[in-house]
């Protein structure tokens, strides 16, 4: 049995890549260090293999290249950071004309072939002088950096997004510890998520002011980072667990988002237990100063779905505890637990990769209907991939069980676009291997295969697979046989 997907002419094609994780050239040309550099070099023996993201893939020197390939698999458009620490080596005050011109070569080189940029401000490179998103200068420095950009670079980028993950960074940065800046409490985590999502919506507001209202599909949006989070079994402590869960790490990101105001349940648990934000807290408020337009803070153009994974949650947590599994080791599980209130474990009938992150796309089908019974609004799948342990052997990469996952989540999301929600793009996460954080090199998410000695690069299976569709717009899905 098989099954064709047609999705519409100008759903657009492409990958996704983020500055720190394929540029390298960290200290060329002027560019100042970020927390993610200076975490590195510290904490070495955090990062899988002791990896740092120095050279990366060298994308810096290699661009032209890297867009050669984008074109040739087929790219209509193209998701990419700009590093805040090239653009404003101390964060804020002096631009690095450097850093300017590496990302007008880049958006040109894309634009001459067709290609759409869709630009991310902040993929967590935050510049080491500011230190945390808790600086009380960080508003200003961010709300300088985000008017650099789009005044330089608004005529030719058409597509926006502020922040990428704001749930994964805060939730590693400030309440796991496992990134930088590496704390662990959650009052502050919590601070941290409103001072990053306040400081999302001044940007919003402040393209808005420059560049007016976009068509449809175009403008200023954001990347969340959306897993459901299901009861791990049928008693009502954990349907509790999972939705206090959800709440955290879902809805508290989307309804500031889309309906400009966070989820009242949320805020009251979080006052009951005193970690409730400070500032203003209604998005919506008028506002009397600053870059808003009409009185009001305008909430975004496009919503990005940034999906890999769901989680299912127990009320049965004993004990404070996380763990990632960064070496790719099955038998290393993950732990997240929140003493007292949920702890996400494993789904026995779940498929799982290696890095224990299980492949789920109905979760993919449900987060898409969520965001549409909240608000219609153009979306883009800003990332979806899996990270395997890829081999090049004979000069081929067999990926197959890569194909298997971009054909099952492409299939969730014409479901959902049958449905009524209005995906109009997908960027499979990633165009190459690269700097893949705690995990370092060896969680390879690409279509192209680098090599981590020559930096070459060669494109897999996926890569043919992933060209044709794009060239078609039609995705063939074959059932599995069944038994008979
Ligand atoms: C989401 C992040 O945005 C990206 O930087 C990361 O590499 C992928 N997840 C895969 O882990």
């Amino acid at each position: 049995m098989s099954e064709s997907c047609r999705f519409p002419p100008d759903f657009v094609w492409g990958t996704a890549t983020a500055a720190l994780q394929i540029e390298g050239a960290t200290d060329l040309d002027g560019r100042g260090p970020s927390i993610w550099d200076d975490f590195c070099r510290r904490f070495p023996e955090r990062i899988h293999e002791r990896s740092h993201p120095e050279v990366a893939c060298d994308h810096y020197h290699r661009w032209a290249e890297d867009v050669g390939w984008m074109k040739r698999l087929g790219h209509s458009g193209y998701r990419f950071s700009l590093s805040w620490p090239r653009l404003l080596p101390q964060g804020k005050g002096a631009v690095n004309q450097a850093g300017l011109d590496f990302y007008d070569r880049l958006v040109d080189g894309l634009l001459e072939q067709g290609i759409a940029p869709n630009v991310t401000l902040y993929h967590w490179d935050l510049p080491l002088d500011l230190q945390s998103w808790e600086n009380p200068e960080i508003l200003q420095a961010w709300l300088e950096y985000a008017e650099l950009c789009f005044r330089h670079f608004g005529d030719r980028v058409k597509l926006w997004s502020t922040l990428n993950e704001p749930g994964w960074s805060t939730m590693h940065g400030y309440l796991t510890g496992l990134h930088p800046p590496c704390q662990r409490d959650p009052r502050r985590a919590m601070q941290v998520t409103h001072n990053l999502l306040w400081a999302h919506s001044r940007a919003v507001a402040l393209y808005h002011r420059i560049w007016g209202r976009p068509e449809p599909g175009l403008g200023i949006g954001i990347a969340l980072n959306l897993s459901p989070v299901h009861p791990a079994s049928d008693s009502p402590q954990d349907a509790d667990a999972a939705r206090l869960a959800d709440g955290l790490l879902n809805r508290w990101f989307l309804e500031p988002v889309l309906l400009g105001r966070y989820p009242e349940e949320v805020l009251e648990f979080l006052r009951a237990c005193g970690s409730a934000p400070h500032g203003d807290l209604d998005f919506a408020e008028p506002v009397s100063s600053g870059a808003s337009e009409g009185g009001s803070i305008p909430t975004v153009d496009w919503l990005g779905v940034n999906y890999y994974l769901p989680h299912h949650a127990t009320a049965d947590a004993p004990t404070t505890d996380f763990h990632l599994n960064i070496s790719g080791d099955p038998q290393e599980a993950s732990r997240f637990s929140i003493q007292g209130l949920f702890r996400f474990v494993q789904n026995p009938r779940g498929r799982y990769t290696d890095w224990n992150w299980e492949v789920d796309p109905d979760s993919l089908h449900e987060i898409l209907l969520r965001i549409r019974d909240l608000r219609r609004l153009p979306v883009y799948v800003t990332e979806n991939g899996i990270g395997l342990p890829d081999r090049l052997c004979e000069g081929q990469v067999e990926d197959s069980s890569r194909i298997a996952y971009v054909t099952g989540h492409l299939r969730a999301v014409h479901r959902a676009m049958q449905e009524g929600v209005d995906v109009r793009g997908y960027y499979m996460w990633s165009l190459m291997d690269n700097f893949s954080w705690l995990n370092g090199y060896r969680k390879r998410y690409g279509l192209l295969y680098v090599d981590r000695q020559t930096l070459q690069r060669t494109p897999k299976r996926s890569a043919s697979w992933f060209a044709e569709l794009a060239r078609t717009g039609v995705l063939q899905v074959q059932e599995p046989a069944s038994p008979s």
